[in-house]
């Protein structure tokens, strides 16, 4: 049970990692973050790591000081020229050319975050999500068929990436044989370990550079076209986009391939790796599929696929007890507060007919809250869908290989074999 700490816990780091430091990407490749953070919620829920090799940095792990902080964007602050949205924020180790970060409206304070996602969010509404649904299960549909039986192959690769880049291509209306350069500057673009690699930075800035020219070319291809659906059509034709300076607008486009790629890819692999965890609960979803809409929810739950986002306070203020500096840095650890003990019974445990699988913060919350949350509903629910029509079974063949980071909390591969039931 989670208990709200009175006294700030403060933790020196110095040579070795501090337990607390949830920075090291090493216990999410090894899977070993849950007991740290379950300590943190049952002793100190909000405490201050110090001497991280991101700096010092506070830990919020419950979901009421999250929401608390998510509700006052004028105090903590997600704006880019603070630090931004990620605990890597500061890039201090980088050259001082490489360490300006492209500005998108996630990094952005009101009012110009107000502007900008208001041009994007007709893209989400319910009726564009009708209207895309037929298209979505056509094409998920088609990868399962093409899968192979009873032959192993990696599950990320072939339908987590593959999906969710073709869903990418099909919101940009990107040109579709260049579709993996989609993922290829996703990933480029949001690893940590790259981003704050003095050796690898300027390769990621080459990769940053391409895709701004390719982005380019697309706009300007565009601009003197008449408004079309898709995304970069939209940006183009609204106003408080279309006279964005050039960074902005990668920034921006940065921002919807990353947000529509490592995450839902994430969902998706969580979903095969989760259930065959749990058969139990899987025997549940292939006997009623009537839980698909409820089992898509609890699995963005378990999986989290955004691990934190960050926050710095703009001015002196007070936090359930703590007494929080100007600057300093928050991190909302949506990972714990997904499995906070005073909102989830078995937390760490997949419950597909948890009564309550809504309640998660996968998607954050407040005025920055995921403005493709709808999408990445949609997109899950028709996988689960499909595979149920097929009666097709996820079956995972040895450990999946995770992704380094305190960020993107995922997988880069996952053997499986399909079986049918
Ligand atoms: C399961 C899949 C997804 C997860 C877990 C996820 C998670 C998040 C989170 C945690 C935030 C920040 C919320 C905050 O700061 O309070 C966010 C914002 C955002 N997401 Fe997602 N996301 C997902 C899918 C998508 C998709 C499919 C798209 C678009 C194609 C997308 C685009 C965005 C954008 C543009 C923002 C910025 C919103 C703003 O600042 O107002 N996301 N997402």
């Amino acid at each position: 049970m989670a208990t709200a700490a009175e006294d700030t816990v403060e933790t020196v780091v110095s040579a070795a990692p501090h337990p607390w430091d949830v920075s090291n990407p090493d216990i999410y490749v090894e899977d070993r973050w849950q007991p740290i953070f379950a300590e943190m919620r049952a002793t100190a829920p909000i405490n201050k790591v110090t001497g991280s090799a991101f700096g010092d940095y506070w830990n919020i792990t419950t979901q009421k000081p999250i929401q608390h902080v998510e509700a006052l964007p004028d105090i903590y602050s997600s704006d880019v020229e603070r630090g931004g949205i990620t605990l890597f924020g500061e890039l201090e180790n980088l050259p001082k050319e490489l360490q300006r970060q492209t500005p998108s409206f996630i990094a952005m304070d009101r009012p110009e975050h107000t502007g900008q996602r208001r041009t994007v969010a007709p893209a989400f509404t319910p009726g564009e999500m009708e209207r895309l649904s037929g298209d979505i299960s056509r094409r998920t549909g088609q990868i399962l068929d093409d899968l192979p039986r009873g032959e192993a192959f990696d599950w990320v690769d072939r339908v987590s990436i593959e999906l969710t880049t073709q869903m990418l291509a099909i919101l940009f209306d990107f040109p579709w044989e260049d579709r993996r350069k989609l993922t290829l500057w996703s990933d480029w673009a949001s690893d940590p370990a790259i981003i704050n690699d003095p050796e690898r930075a300027y390769e990621r800035r080459d990769h940053m550079r391409e895709m701004a020219a390719y982005f380019t070319d697309l706009w300007n291809d565009r601009v003197d076209k008449p408004e079309a659906p898709d995304l970069l059509s939209r940006m183009i034709h609204s106003d408080a986009m279309k006279d964005m300076d050039r960074f902005t607008f990668i920034g921006n486009l940065t921002l919807l391939i990353i947000g529509g790629n490592d995450t839902t890819r994430n969902t998706m692999s969580g979903y095969a790796y989760g259930l065959d965890k749990f058969p139990g609960e899987r025997a549940k979803l292939e006997a009623d599929p009537e839980l698909i809409a409820n089992a898509g929810q609890e699995i963005i739950r378990w999986q989290t696929p955004l691990a934190h986002m960050r926050r710095t306070a703009t001015q002196d203020a007070e936090l359930f007890g703590h007494r929080i500096a100007e600057d300093d840095k928050m991190v909302l650890w949506y990972i714990s507060a997904n499995r906070d003990e005073s909102v989830f019974d078995r937390p760490d445990d997949i419950v597909i007919d948890r009564d309550n699988a809504r309640r998660h913060l996968a998607f954050g919350y407040g005025i920055h809250r995921c403005v493709g949350a709808r999408l990445a509903e949609l997109q899950v629910r028709i996988l689960l869908e499909e595979m149920a029509a097929r009666r097709l079974r996820v079956n995972v063949a040895g450990e999946p290989e995770r992704v380094p980071s305190c960020f993107v909390h995922g997988y880069k591969r996952m053997m499986v074999e399909l079986s049918e039931y």
